[in-house]
């Protein structure tokens, strides 16, 4: 045989690593144990948090912290997180947006039992894609009681240019005990602020889903009002922020004073950058946004209130070196240009699904006006039939919102593709979370890659809890939990 000297050197390099491993194995072994391991430990428990303004409360947390700690790792590296449950009740981890085994997505009664009060869960998986995520628990209202925090994949090789970067959680808090709602309180729902009527439940107050309470506080890493802390800025830097929306049933329109805002993540993938006046952002969804300092001075990122209380925060921007002085808030008049996902493209083309997908799933999400409950197809999780789906195949879902309310889609394990007819399949953008509103209707399109039983669910989690919810699950799948 004739080697030439490029291909021995490969082949000695192949033969020494893999010397005492089958081949098929020794990539995987190999690999995993070059792969970091960064390892956490969360405690569950209650604590007395303060916002920085407003009363002490006892809130759920992960440390006794709101919000959690920011798990900030680099692609590849392995993430264990030893989750301690000190709370009264079962509890899990979900890690939203991050398409990883089964087993570990932290879904209770779907892919794992919840963890038990006084007892311990490692979850482990490798940190891939790159991007920004959040991390919450999936048990229950415990989201809006203050479980979740960050999850910041940096990338092997940065392709976006930026000088400093800073994260932005957005969350909605009922500022008393047990953060989001107490189980015995039940209040009629925001709509009736709209002008709508008030609903009328048919059913005792022990019973049913809760209806989402009124917020009083819109908290930005876990600070109200003017206690939220500014984004520092130098002339001339190139800021990132990392939006992501914790907030258990509030929609953000953020708009920065005297600036423009490109966006350049959504949902944690690179998109081709896109200038917009207002980014919407809604529950469960990720925006990686950046500017331009070139207007010293002292301004507000300010999230739109319609008047209502709702949503409204102010971020204040400010530059090293400025003099204070009262900030200059956004205004939102109209004739403001919103991106939308249609104005996003993919920024790296991927696999493209073919022109007709094996299989198709009309989703009809409605409820809400005459019922306490929220439904896909009429149906109710956990009585709502499966999506079943055959590994290798791709999946179109047929959204359509005949509902009176927004209603952010999120579905686990997979990133889909979402459908824009003026674009050719390649350079579909890749989400997790998708918003319909109101009569709107979205396709989305995902690879069934990831076998398993994953949860796909209206990230409102008052609407979740009453509904509108059901399960993708692999053909041949019989798990039992
Ligand atoms: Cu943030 Cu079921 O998800
Ligand atoms: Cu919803």
């Amino acid at each position: 045989m004739n080697i030439n000297r490029r291909t021995f050197l490969k082949t000695a390099a192949g033969a020494a690593i893999g010397a005492t491993l089958p081949h098929f194995l020794s990539d995987q072994v190999f690999g995993k144990t070059r792969q970091p391991v960064r390892e956490f430990h969360f405690s569950a428990s209650k604590a007395t948090v303060n916002l920085g303004e407003g009363p002490d409360f006892i809130a759920w947390t992960y440390n006794g912290q709101v919000p959690g700690p920011e798990i900030r790792v680099k692609e590849g590296e392995i993430i264990r997180v030893v989750l301690k449950n000190d709370l009264p009740e079962g509890t899990t981890i979900h890690w939203h947006g991050i398409p990883l085994q089964n087993i570990m997505d932290g879904v209770p009664a779907i892919t794992q039992p919840a963890v038990k009060p006084g007892e311990t869960f490692t979850y482990e998986f490798e940190a891939r894609p790159a991007g920004s995520f959040l991390y919450h628990s999936h048990a229950g209202y415990q989201l809006d009681q203050g479980l979740y925090g960050s999850l910041i994949i940096e990338p092997l090789n940065e392709k976006t240019s930026y000088d400093r970067e800073y994260t932005l959680v957005l969350e909605d808090w009922v500022m008393k005990d047990g953060g989001g709602t107490a189980r015995t309180q039940r209040r009629p729902m925001q709509g009736m602020m709209h002008g709508r009527m008030p609903r009328r439940r048919s059913f005792g107050p022990s019973e049913g889903p809760l209806w989402e309470p009124f917020y009083d506080g819109y908290a930005v890493n876990g600070r109200v009002n003017s206690a939220i802390a500014p984004v520092v800025v130098r002339d001339g830097e190139k800021i990132k922020l990392r939006l992501i929306n914790a907030s258990s049933a509030t929609t953000y329109f953020l708009r920065l004073a005297g600036h423009a805002l490109t966006i350049t993540h959504s949902d944690g993938t690179p998109i081709r950058p896109v200038d917009t006046d207002v980014v919407r952002i809604g529950m469960g969804e990720r925006y990686d946004v950046t500017f331009v300092a070139d207007n010293p001075g002292s301004w507000l990122l300010g999230a739109y209130d319609s008047g209502f209380g709702e949503g409204g925060l102010q971020i204040p921007v400010i530059y090293k070196g400025v003099n204070r002085k009262e900030p200059d808030g956004p205004t939102f008049h109209r004739g403001l240009r919103m991106a939308t996902y249609f104005d996003f493209e993919a920024l790296q083309p991927t696999e493209t699904p073919i022109d007709r997908a094996d299989r198709y799933y009309n989703q009809s999400l409605s409820g809400g006006m005459h019922s306490s409950y929220w439904t896909i197809n009429g149906q109710v999780y956990p009585d709502s039939d499966p999506l079943i789906v055959r590994q290798g195949e791709w999946v179109r879902l047929r959204y359509g919102n005949h509902s009176m309310m927004s209603h952010p889609m999120h579905l686990h394990g997979h990133f889909f593709k979402v459908v824009n007819p003026s674009l050719p399949p390649e350079r579909w953008i890749l989400k997790d979370t998708v918003i319909l509103d109101h009569m709107q209707r979205i396709e989305v399109e995902f690879f069934a890659d990831n076998p398993g039983r994953w949860f796909h669910h209206c990230h409102n989690l008052y609407h979740m809890e009453a509904g509108m919810a059901n399960v993708v699950v692999y053909e041949g799948d019989s798990q039992q939990i």
